[in-house]
């Protein structure tokens, strides 16, 4: 057992969640932000997960530990529009805001697939619909306002690394980037998850199960579709693959499909807009894709982005104009 857990594990037990046996506390593999476990109890196998203050990137980057408590609350009201689509939460266990899940078992991790050539694109069509779910479920609530008004938290996790820290080192694209980060700090529409990465989907039976929602905040719905079409764009180009791009292609029309919260024309170009500004970051942010090395493709990603910071376009066609190699 890593040392200083004690609390953890008592925590566990308050919780009658384990007996008088110490666990053992299995490492899963997983981000830079967080401690996450696997371990056997007498009912079966659970997750514990907890935040870390200082993030394992290599440029300073700090983060309050709250923010696991927002994961909790974002996984529970998930689940209360749709009980697929997230774990259940087992226990809050007090000790730095960690908490217990049920384990999904057999359930890789969309990244995995998408990696191994394994593309399914009615999976990606799930993920922009159940996405969306969340977006409608949520829009103009004051109780989903009030209970995720994270906004310190969005803005250290995301806003500042994300976009101003790019802002600062692109002297021309600066004024493009604060105005994104202001407009993304007020727009208050619906709960955003904040972090809908291929990395923190699993895969259970073909349907996907949403996790880590560390960044949950009452936000800009564009975010979350921009955020995981930058993933999926990425790929398309490390690999040169034409079936990740139509599976944001798929992911974006089914999200659009459901925009029932505003003018889907709004939200199409705010996502577009965020979406070049993602690009961007991943390249040259504070946690750029670690797959990306290859200056061709760099320079492949960094065109299209820079061009996208300056001259927006609705994140529908950005999808289905991106180009995965210079040819
Ligand atoms: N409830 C769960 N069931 C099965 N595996 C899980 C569960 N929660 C997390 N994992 C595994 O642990 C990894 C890390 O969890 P995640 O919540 O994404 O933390 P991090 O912040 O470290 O990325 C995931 O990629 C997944 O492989
Ligand atoms: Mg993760």
């Amino acid at each position: 057992m890593p040392s200083g857990d004690d609390e953890i594990v008592q925590a566990l037990r308050d919780a009658d969640l384990i007996g008088a046996d110490d666990p053992v506390l299995e490492p899963l593999t997983g981000g830079v932000s967080c401690d996450v476990w696997r371990l056997e109890t007498p009912t079966g196998p659970i997750v514990v997960k907890r935040p870390l203050a200082q993030l394992r990137v290599a440029a300073e980057w700090t983060a309050p530990v709250e923010r696991g408590a927002s994961e909790v609350r974002w996984l529970q009201r998930a689940r209360e529009v749709n009980p697929d689509i997230a774990p259940k939460v087992l226990a809050e266990l007090g000790a730095g805001h960690a908490f217990a899940m049920e384990f999904l078992p057999d359930c890789p991790v969309w990244k995995d697939e998408l990696v191994a050539g394994r593309v399914d694109i009615d999976f990606a069509a799930q993920v922009g619909r159940n996405i969306a779910a969340v977006h409608t479920a949520t829009a103009n609530s004051d109780a989903d306002r009030n209970a995720f008004s994270n906004d310190e938290m969005f803005r250290a996790l995301r806003v500042d690394p994300f976009l101003l820290y790019v802002a600062e080192q692109e002297a021309e694209l600066a004024p493009a980037l604060r105005a994104l980060a202001d407009d993304l700090m007020v727009r208050k529409i619906a709960l955003v998850h904040g972090d809908v990465s291929p990395k923190n989907i699993l895969v259970r039976s073909g349907s996907p199960v949403f996790i880590d929602a560390e960044c949950a905040v009452y936000g800009d719905p564009a975010f979350d579709l921009a955020f995981c079409t930058t993933h999926l764009l990425l790929k398309a180009v490390w690999l040169d693959d034409e079936r990740l791009q139509q599976a944001a292609v798929a992911m974006v029309d089914s999200y659009r499909a459901a925009i029932d919260w505003e003018a889907p024309n709004e939200l199409l170009l705010r996502a577009g807009r965020l979406t070049g500004a993602l690009l961007l970051a991943r390249m040259e942010g504070k946690s750029p894709a670690p797959y990306l090395t290859e200056p061709d493709h760099q320079n492949i990603v960094r065109s299209q982005a820079r061009a996208l910071i300056l001259d927006a376009l609705p994140i529908d066609d950005l999808v289905t104009q991106w180009k995965r190699t210079f040819a």
